[in-house]
C-alpha cells in the first residue's frame, strides 16, 4: 500500500514570488525573513521524498462560477494548466503546467463516493493560485505529479466545517488503501483570517490577529475538537469575509488526525494575513530520509520552465508578453498586434 510520506497544511500568500525575487529598491523589508521560512519549511518536503503530491485548495472564481459550483471536486485530467491572467498581472505568477495522476485520482474518486462524499470531478480543470502557491514555495521544480482537491470555501451555501474535517479523515484513509508503492504527500492550503475586498484588507496584519492566534493554536496540535466547537459557518464572517478558507485547514486536520501534534510548526506575521506552515510525518520524521533540493528540472529556464522556456510566462513562443499569442505586442495581442483592439492592422477605430 501507499505510504503518507508527510501530511503539510499552510497558507498560500500569492505575493510570496513576487516578494522575494524583487531586487534594491522593490524588495519589501520583510522579504529576506520570508524567505528563509519558506526555505526552512520547504525542506519539510523534500526530506520527505514524496512520488506524488495530492493537493487540497480553493479555486479563487476562475475556473468555477455559480452557474455551477461543486462543494468538493477532484481532478482527474493527465496535465493541469495553472495560474490565470489576473494571477499572472497581480501577483507575477507564472503560467504552469503540471502533471496528474490519473490512476490516484480514480482511486479517490471511486473510494470517496463509496465512503459517503458525492465528490464531483473534472478532466478540464485548470488549477489556480492556491494549487501553484504550495507549488512554488515547497516543490519549485514542479516535476511531481499532482491530484487536485477542491472544496468549496467561497459561495454559500457551503459544506459544515465538520464534513471538510471528515474529507480530510477519508482522503487519508484512501491514500493509506491505494495499492501503490508510490509515496504520497497531502498538502493542503487555507485561509486564516482574511478579508478580500472589504475594509479590512490591507491592514498591517491579518484582520483578526486574535482569530489567527487560536487557529495556529488549533492547527499545531490538530485540535479539531476545540476548532469545531468555536467555529462555523456564521461566526467564521467574523474574522474576515474570506475565512472560510480556514475549513481547508479542518480538512488538513481531519488528514492529520485527531490531536495529532505538527512535528513542524512555523508561522510569520505579515500584512493582509498572517502566513502558517505546518508539517506531520505519520511514519515518523527518520522516515523521511535524505532530501535534495534543487534538481536539474529546475522551474526557471527549463523547456517548460516559467521564465524564458519554450512555453514559459515571459518571452516564450507562447508567452504572457512578446510572445506570438501574447497579450501585449503579439500577433493576436490586444494591444498593438496585427488583429488588436487598440493600435492593430484592422482595427475599426483608427484614427
Ligand atoms: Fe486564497
Amino acid at each position: 500500500m501507499a505510504t503518507i510520506a508527510a501530511i503539510i497544511a499552510s497558507t498560500h500568500h500569492p505575493f510570496y514570488l513576487r516578494a522575494t525575487t524583487a531586487t534594491g529598491d522593490d524588495r519589501p523589508p520583510f522579504a529576506d525573513e520570508w524567505q528563509a521560512k519558506i526555505e526552512a519549511f520547504r525542506e519539510t518536503l523534500t526530506r520527505a521524498r514524496p512520488d506524488v503530491l495530492v493537493m487540497v485548495g480553493s479555486d479563487h472564481f476562475h475556473q468555477l462560477w455559480l452557474d455551477n459550483m461543486p462543494q468538493f471536486l477532484i481532478g482527474k485530467a493527465p496535465f493541469y494548466d495553472a495560474n490565470y491572467y489576473n494571477e499572472e498581472r497581480e501577483f507575477g505568477l507564472p503560467r504552469m503546467k503540471l502533471r496528474g495522476h490519473e490512476d490516484l485520482s480514480a482511486h479517490l474518486l471511486r473510494g470517496g463516493i463509496d465512503a459517503g462524499f458525492d465528490l464531483a470531478f473534472s478532466n478540464e480543470l485548470r488549477v489556480d493560485h492556491s494549487i501553484t502557491c504550495p507549488i512554488i514555495t515547497l516543490r519549485p521544480q514542479a516535476d511531481l505529479p499532482i491530484v487536485p482537491v477542491y472544496t468549496n470555501i467561497f459561495a454559500p451555501p457551503m459544506p459544515q466545517p465538520r464534513r471538510f474535517a471528515e474529507l480530510g479523515r477519508a482522503i487519508r484513509a484512501l491514500v493509506e488503501s491505494w495499492p501503490s508503492d508510490q509515496r504520497v504527500a497531502i498538502i493542503g492550503t487555507g485561509h486564516l483570517s482574511l478579508e478580500l475586498g472589504g475594509p479590512r484588507q490591507f491592514g498591517p496584519h491579518g484582520p483578526d490577529p486574535e482569530f489567527d492566534r487560536k487557529a495556529v493554536g488549533w492547527i499545531a496540535s490538530s485540535d479539531l475538537d476545540a476548532a469545531l466547537a468555536e467555529v462555523s459557518l456564521d461566526s467564521l464572517w467574523q474574522p474576515g469575509n474570506a475565512t472560510h478558507g480556514f475549513m481547508d485547514f479542518m480538512l488538513m486536520m481531519g488528514v492529520a488526525g485527531d490531536n495529532a501534534k505538527a512535528d513542524y510548526a512555523d508561522s510569520l506575521d505579515l500584512f493582509h494575513t498572517m502566513e502558517a506552515y505546518f508539517t506531520w510525518y505519520p511514519e515518523g520524521e527518520a522516515g523521511g530520509g535524505e532530501g535534495g533540493a534543487g534538481g536539474a528540472e529546475g522551474w526557471a529556464g527549463g523547456a517548460e520552465g516559467w521564465a524564458g522556456g519554450a512555453e514559459g510566462w515571459a518571452g516564450g513562443a507562447e508567452g504572457w508578453a512578446g510572445g506570438a499569442e501574447g497579450w501585449a505586442g503579439g500577433a493576436e495581442g490586444w494591444a498593438g498586434g496585427a488583429e488588436g483592439w487598440a493600435g492593430g492592422a484592422s482595427r475599426k477605430a483608427a484614427p
